[in-house]
Order: structure tokens, then C-alpha cells, then sequence
């Protein structure tokens, strides 16, 4: 695996490659690899001659300092396992690399309210550095396709919007959300769970699943009171869980269109933040 911290080596080596590069893929990180992320490098390598995966921990997107110093960093055993798994490239640069003083970098988004519901509502701003980091890296690696995890579904469908509003030409893939064999989605932050919330934490994804048995008694409203009750639980602070239209993020009034409906939730387990998701077209 090549690695490189400069976005003008990585260009470099990118235009040497030139003709051998049938098809990049590109897989964004924010490193402290684990599975999830993996399983989207080994999706990008079914059909890119290569890969390129980055990992910047991006502090745009962060709302909190402390958030962005607590942030894991663990960039040996990453290496480690995206030889592992046969990644051509990564890219691993500093702050100033991706934010240099003389690049125009500031992007401002209207994502049309997508940003402002859910995570957005806890997490203001957030959004618009995801994009502004999504779409530099995009800029610099200019690959063919770009591949996020279905794990944060209003991520993705915002920078779906990005893409679609800039007329970007790079197509997005989804990568399912990959799990414990409890259920419980891989996140960096798992790390951070006592073992009394990492014993609670499968919960969320069995929450999750009851909405296919409740959407059969009652309405969306009904079913999220129900689920909310239900995470709230010694241990546990639900902070939303929305069953919404996933073209445009808005709760959904009644069963009809399931394909369309997604569940969506966040969910403090101690002092650690999870979110997870479930596509209702099951
Ligand atoms: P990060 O949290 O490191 O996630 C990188 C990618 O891995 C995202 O597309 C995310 O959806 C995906 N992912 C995370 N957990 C997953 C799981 N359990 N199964 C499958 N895929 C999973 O998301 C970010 O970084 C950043 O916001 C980023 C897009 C890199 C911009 O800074």
C-alpha cells in the first residue's frame, strides 16, 4: 500500500498510475478502522482496479473540542489492517494539507432542511464541515466512486444532496451497516462504552427491529412513543427516534410507502453517543 500525506504526492502518484487506474474508489474515514469500514474498502475493490481510503480527523464537523481531542487515533493498527485488506492507497494528511490559508475551502450548504433535522438538531453546523471535508477530499482524489455507510444514513443522503446540487461527477455506493454478533452497530466509539452500557447497547438495534411487528398495530407517532419509552431505561438517554421519508428526512404520517421509510435514532449510552438505523423496505 502506498501512503500519503500530501495531496501533491498523492495527485502525482495518481496521474503516473494514470492509465493502469480503470476505476478509483474512494472511501473516506475518520481512521480508528474497524470492521464497518473494511467491509466498505473490500466493497470498493469488487469492481476499482484501486482504492484510495483517507483518514482525517476532520475538525469541522466537530460541535465540541473535547469531542475532537477525544476523538481515537490509532494510526499503526489502521495501516495494519488496510494492508490487510489490500487497500492501494491511503491518504493521511495534516490539517494545513487539507485546509491550506491560500485554498478557498469554506463551503456554505443549504441542503434544503435535510441538516436540520435529527442529528442536526443536536449537532449544528456539523453537517456543513462533513460536506466541505467530503467534497475537498473529493476534489483532491477526483475518484469514480465514493462509497459511505449506510451506519449514518442522514450523511449520506445529505452529501447525496451535495453531489446532485454540485454536479459532481463521481457516483455514490452504499456500504450496509455491519455488526456485533449482538446487533449492536460497529462504531469507533464502541470503545468507549463501560462494560454495564456495551451489555445495554444492543437494545437500540432490537428498538429498531420492533417497529416491524409495532407499524402493524399502530401509526408512526404511536410507534415512536412506544420506542422512546422503551430506550428509556437506566443507563440509557434517548435523545430522538424518527421514523421519516428517506428522500427528504420528514417523518413519515402512515405506512404506505415502507421502501421510502427509514428508522432513525440516537441514543446516550452513559456518556458515549450511538446512532443507528434501519430501512423499513424488509
Ligand atoms: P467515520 O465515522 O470514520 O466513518 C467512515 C465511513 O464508514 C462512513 O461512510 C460511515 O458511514 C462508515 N461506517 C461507520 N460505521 C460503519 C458500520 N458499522 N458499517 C458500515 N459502514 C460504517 O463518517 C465519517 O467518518 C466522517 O463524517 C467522514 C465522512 C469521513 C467525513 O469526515
Amino acid at each position: 500500500m502506498y501512503l500519503f500525506k500530501k495531496v501533491s504526492d498523492l495527485q502525482h502518484y495518481l496521474k503516473l498510475a494514470g492509465s493502469g487506474v480503470q476505476n478509483l474508489g474512494f472511501v473516506p474515514t475518520m481512521g480508528a478502522l474497524h470492521e464497518g469500514h473494511l467491509s466498505l474498502i473490500r466493497l470498493s475493490k469488487t469492481i476499482n482496479s484501486h482504492t484510495v481510503c483517507s483518514i482525517f480527523v476532520n475538525p469541522t464537523q466537530f460541535n465540541e473540542k473535547g469531542d475532537l481531542a477525544l476523538y481515537p487515533r490509532t494510526p499503526g493498527k489502521d495501516i495494519e489492517l488496510l494492508e490487510k485488506v489490500g487497500c492501494e492507497v491511503l491518504f493521511l494528511p495534516e490539517v494545513e494539507e487539507v485546509y491550506p490559508p491560500e485554498v478557498q475551502t469554506k463551503l456554505e450548504f443549504d441542503f434544503k432542511g435535510l441538516d436540520k433535522v435529527m442529528e442536526g438538531t443536536f449537532r449544528p453546523g456539523h453537517f456543513n464541515g462533513v460536506a466541505q471535508v467530503v467534497k475537498r477530499l473529493l476534489d483532491i482524489v477526483q475518484p469514480d466512486r465514493l462509497y459511505m455507510g449506510q451506519k449514518d444514513f442522514q450523511q449520506f443522503t445529505i452529501i447525496e444532496q451535495m453531489i446532485r446540487q454540485l454536479h459532481l461527477p463521481v457516483e455514490l455506493v452504499m456500504g450496509e451497516t455491519l455488526r456485533e454478533a449482538d446487533g449492536l452497530a460497529l462504531s469507533s466509539r464502541n470503545l468507549r462504552l463501560s462494560p454495564e452500557h456495551r451489555q445495554l447497547a444492543p437494545k437500540i438495534y432490537e428498538t429498531l427491529k420492533e417497529v416491524l411487528e409495532w407499524r402493524k398495530k399502530y401509526t408512526p407517532v404511536e410507534v415512536q412513543k412506544n420506542a422512546m419509552q422503551a430506550l428509556d431505561i437506566p443507563g440509557f438517554k434517548p435523545e430522538y427516534f424518527e421514523i421519516v421519508n428517506r428522500n427528504n428526512l420528514l417523518p413519515i404520517q402512515g405506512w404506505e410507502n415502507l421502501d421510502q421509510a427509514v428508522v432513525c435514532t440516537a441514543v446516550w449510552a452513559g456518556n458515549v453517543r450511538l446512532i443507528d438505523n434501519l430501512l423499513l423496505n424488509q
